[in-house]
């Protein structure tokens, strides 16, 4: 009989790892089962049965394959607070909202967003230059979230918009971690979010009314033109206008951190990434030319690759599929962790060390990494984030050398970003 017509093999049965250690060591705990399982293995998270899917091999078959049989596993809450923000949606105005917000977030309209972002760091990192601070962490959040308030929104941070978005923006992320189920309703930070968010939206309104007037350099009105004559099913700007200043927050500020304390650590590498930041006080243009800074890129690809702020990207299956020899039932919860493969010796030698010329020209190419997430959803604003974070980390290295006076973060929270638990003090040693 012809090969052609024998049956498939019949589905391996999922092998289940256990979730010990989990909270303290996540990703150790995920290595662990790749190792002993391969690409794909149960586990309870957060005390619900989830498929991993890890190892190069892995993601690339998942992001393959997803395409109507996946989607983004979105609670309750997340529903009730981002409404028809892009992670909320499916199929064709998932896709709708993704082309008209796209253009705004990379290519060409990156070379506007230099001007405002660099006025908005100079002021901290002048301060921490001068006073250094007793929280890294915080102070990087603070400056995240002006920085996108000015590209995306246009608020300047000396205008008045710019504190009370800071102040309603806050209790929105707040309502985020209440329970994600029926118990949301007993808890009062979703009650406080759900007004933020109409406080939020109403102010996106006044912004966008006014964006034609609004300083330069600001995503505001390009969006507000693309969705003029957007479908009903690409969602309504105001929720993706959220939905992008939330993404953009906890994991750009938390690439940021590391990317400090890795080059507080290791002096070397801050001395050479400081010589080059230096040259972008006489040439800007270099944060958006495509060879532009190699050095300082190459600790930020490294960064991401040992740091990649999200832990785990969340998936439920909407009907029956194999992967990678295993069937996948519909309604099963499915979880990718975007830095699968990072730790791979056979790609990445040494894996636990710190080494950014692996990412150097002509070495590892950094767009292999997972930490943008891949496929389908994959990160819209990675662009503007290497962006952000490519001038936070020039013009922090053209004040001084980074120092972590208290050494570096003793205690580490993987959700929702990774980041120092306890308040983390920095200081810039200006270098002779
Ligand atoms: C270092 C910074 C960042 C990292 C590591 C990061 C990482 C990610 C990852 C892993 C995903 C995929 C989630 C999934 O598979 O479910 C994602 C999606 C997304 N990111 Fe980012 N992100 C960053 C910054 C930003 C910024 C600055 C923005 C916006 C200005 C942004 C906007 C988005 C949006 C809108 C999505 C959802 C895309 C969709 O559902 O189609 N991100 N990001």
């Amino acid at each position: 009989m012809s090969d052609q017509h024998a049956a498939p093999p019949p589905a391996a049965v999922l092998p289940r790892h256990p979730a010990d250690g989990f909270t303290a060591d996540p990703l150790g705990v995920l290595e662990d089962g790749h190792r002993q399982h391969g690409p794909v293995f149960r586990m309870a998270v957060d005390g619900e049965e989830t498929v991993l899917v890890g190892t190069w091999a892995g993601l690339g078959e998942l992001f393959a394959v997803e395409r109507g049989r996946l989607e983004v596993l979105n609670t309750p809450l997340v529903h009730d607070l981002f409404g028809r923000a892009l992670f909320n949606l499916t199929a064709d105005g998932h896709g709708e909202a993704r082309r008209r917000l796209r253009p705004a977030l990379s290519g060409r309209a990156l070379p506007r967003y230099v001007p405002p972002l660099l006025e908005v760091i100079g002021p901290a990192t002048d301060w921490w230059a001068l006073h250094g601070t007793a929280d890294l962490h915080g102070q990087v959040r603070e400056l995240t979230g002006a920085m996108s308030a000015r590209v995306l929104l246009g608020i300047d941070p000396d205008e008045v918009d710019a504190a009370q978005f800071a102040a309603v923006f806050e209790e929105f992320v707040a309502a985020t971690g209440a329970p994600p189920g029926r118990a949301r309703y007993a808890d009062r930070r979703y009650w406080a979010g759900r007004s933020a968010r109409r406080e939020l939206h109403a102010l996106f309104a006044r912004r966008a009314s006014q964006a034609g007037d609004a300083p330069g350099g600001s995503a505001l009105a390009g969006l507000v033109e693309a969705f003029a004559d957007a479908p009903d099913e690409a969602g309504p700007l105001s929720d993706h206008l959220l939905a992008l200043l939330v993404a953009a927050q906890e994991t750009t500020a938390s690439l940021l951190t590391w990317c400090l304390v890795e080059l507080a650590v290791n002096r070397e590498h801050a001395e050479r990434a400081a010589a080059e930041a230096r040259t972008v006080a006489a040439d800007p243009d270099l944060l958006v030319a495509r060879d532009g800074l190699p050095t300082v890129r190459s600790v930020l690809a490294e960064c991401l690759r040992l740091h990649a702020p999200n832990l785990l990207s969340m998936r439920e299956a909407v009907c029956p599929f194999t992967l990678a020899g295993h069937r996948i039932e519909a309604g099963t919860r499915v979880a990718y962790s975007p830095s699968a493969g990072h730790f791979d010796p056979e790609t990445f030698p040494r894996p636990r060390q710190f080494r950014p010329g692996r990412f150097l020209p002509g070495q590892a190419n950094a767009s292999r990494l997972w930490a943008f997430g891949g496929g389908a959803h994959a990160c819209l604003g990675r662009p503007l984030a290497e962006l952000m974070a490519l001038a936070v980390m020039a013009c922090t290295l053209q004040r001084g050398l980074p120092r972590l006076p208290a050494g570096p973060p003793a205690r580490i929270s993987f959700r929702p970003a990774k980041a120092p638990i306890d308040p983390l003090p920095f200081a810039l040693e200006f270098a002779s």
